[in-house]
């Protein structure tokens, strides 16, 4: 397990390009399989997800290889339908498999994926919806851990979502291009990595419209075909390395930044006290002042107030001058940071079962052991020593590599003491 060492109190001043985005790559990567033929996905990013979605499409029996960072993916060999039980378990987003493959084959055997730190995360949606597309499911298990689905014809039907889940829209849209008939979801996921999954889609020959509204309809078509496809950048590295300028007092220009995608979190920065320019994908920000709290904020799905941007921002209100309040309305246990940020001095209390966290602004905070629950919570315990006093040590900071190609590099950048840790440094940091 890797640790990262950051010595904080530097302010965060440079330049940076914000990577592709893990949120588009991963579905849009599941995606491939449709068109049994070549896909060229460009900027895509070379973090552990990706690198793990790709290795479930070669044990599929597909071709995959890099040029710089285009990701080519040849799908016109592959042949399994079952995709390996442990790649599940390993990670959640490996779950849009199942539309994809079923789409093609109409046929797929994949594994329940567990939870994860921030969630019980089900599939009821996905699995309700394919029920209603003339799909029929047995669970190959006792503990009906793998699912088996099975069809020899997929029909589009009406779908309603009882949330707009991000996971169970792309997996109906996976499972319906290539269906006969016409698809209509209502309360659809309205993320810009939905957005990203039907754009690939449409260029590769689908028929969907509403793309970005609640109300998608898909129009099956008999195949698609090879596409070329340019992946946007990762919304939420770029807000994550914004509130990292936010916690520092610092000043940065984040290129290729994906602004369009970054309204709310735009929004909510300003109103701790940043000042932000964008023009075309070229944001400048800079932070002056103590952080400012922020009354309420609810996380939502989009276009409110990410849920993933929730932990990196609740960094920044640690230091803020007065009292700001957190609503956690999309994953039931995304607090896991609290007690670690207490270690480094926060005030923190959380209510309501979990779902609302007090913050009440301290003027410093100082360094501490802590440890990376999940990938966006270690990201902002990154952001709370780079605003800290002192050395700070994130333990297991394996999962923040898997949504962020080199936190530390990019970090470095800006003028940030900070880097991956030896083991002589963690023993040291023991024997204190
Ligand atoms: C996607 O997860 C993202 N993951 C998450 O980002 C993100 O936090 C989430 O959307 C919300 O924006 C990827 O894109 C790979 P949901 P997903 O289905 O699709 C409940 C990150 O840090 N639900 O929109 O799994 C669910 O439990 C990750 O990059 C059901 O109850 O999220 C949750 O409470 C973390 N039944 C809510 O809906 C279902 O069948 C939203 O989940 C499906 C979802």
């Amino acid at each position: 397990m890797s640790s990262i060492e950051v010595i904080g109190g530097e302010q965060l001043i440079g330049e940076l390009k914000i990577q592709g985005s893990k949120n588009a790559a991963l579905p849009v990567i599941a995606a491939t399989i449709l068109n049994k033929g070549i896909s060229k996905l460009k900027n895509c990013p070379k973090i552990c997800d990706v690198f793990h979605m790709i290795q479930i499409l070669e044990e599929l029996g597909c071709e995959t290889s890099w040029e710089a960072d285009t990701l080519i993916v040849n799908s016109s060999m592959a042949y399994i339908t079952q995709v390996p039980e442990d790649a599940v378990r390993k990670m959640r987003s490996s779950i849009l498999y199942l539309g994809a493959i079923l789409g093609r084959f109409h046929e797929v055997t994949i594994a329940y994926p567990g939870g994860c730190s921030i969630g019980k995360r089900p599939i009821n949606y996905h699995l309700d919806a394919i029920k209603k597309m003339n799909v029929s499911l047995e669970f190959l298990k006792q503990d009906e851990s793998i699912i088996h689905c099975y069809t020899n014809r997929i029909i589009g039907n009406d779908i309603f979502l009882e949330r707009p889940s991000v996971g169970a829209t792309q997996n109906i849209i996976l499972t319906a291009v290539l269906a006969e008939g016409v698809t209509r979801i209502y309360n659809a996921a309205r993320e810009p990595e939905v957005i990203e999954v039907c754009d690939y889609l449409i260029e590769a020959g689908a028929r969907i419209y509403g793309k970005g509204t609640a109300f998608l309809e898909i129009v099956g078509v008999e195949s698609l075909h090879d596409v070329d496809f340019w992946l946007s950048s990762d919304r939420i590295v770029a807000g994550t390395y914004m509130a990292a300028i936010a916690a520092t007092g610092g000043r940065a220009v984040f290129t290729k930044a994906p602004i369009k995608h970054l309204d709310s979190t735009i929004r909510i920065l300003r109103e701790v006290g940043c000042r932000i320019e964008v023009a075309e994908d070229r944001i400048k920000i800079s932070n002056k002042q103590r952080p400012l709290p922020i009354q309420v904020l609810k996380t939502q799905p989009y276009p409110g107030f990410p849920t993933d941007m929730q932990s990196q921002l609740m960094s920044i209100l640690c230091l803020a001058d007065g009292e700001s309040t957190i609503i956690e309305d999309i994953f039931e246990s995304r607090y896991q940071n609290v007690d670690d940020l207490r270690k480094m001095g926060a005030d923190i209390t959380v209510e309501d079962d979990m779902m609302k966290a007090k913050i009440f602004g301290v003027s410093k905070l100082h360094g501490a052991r802590v440890k990376a629950h999940d990938l966006r919570g270690g990201a902002a315990l990154v952001i709370a020593g780079l605003a800290a006093e002192g050395l700070t040590i994130i333990d297991e900071a394996d999962s923040i590599e898997r949504g962020y190609e080199d936190i530390c590099g990019d970090l470095s950048l800006l003028g940030a003491r900070i880097r991956y840790c030896s083991e002589k440094v963690r023993e040291l940091y023991c024997a204190q």
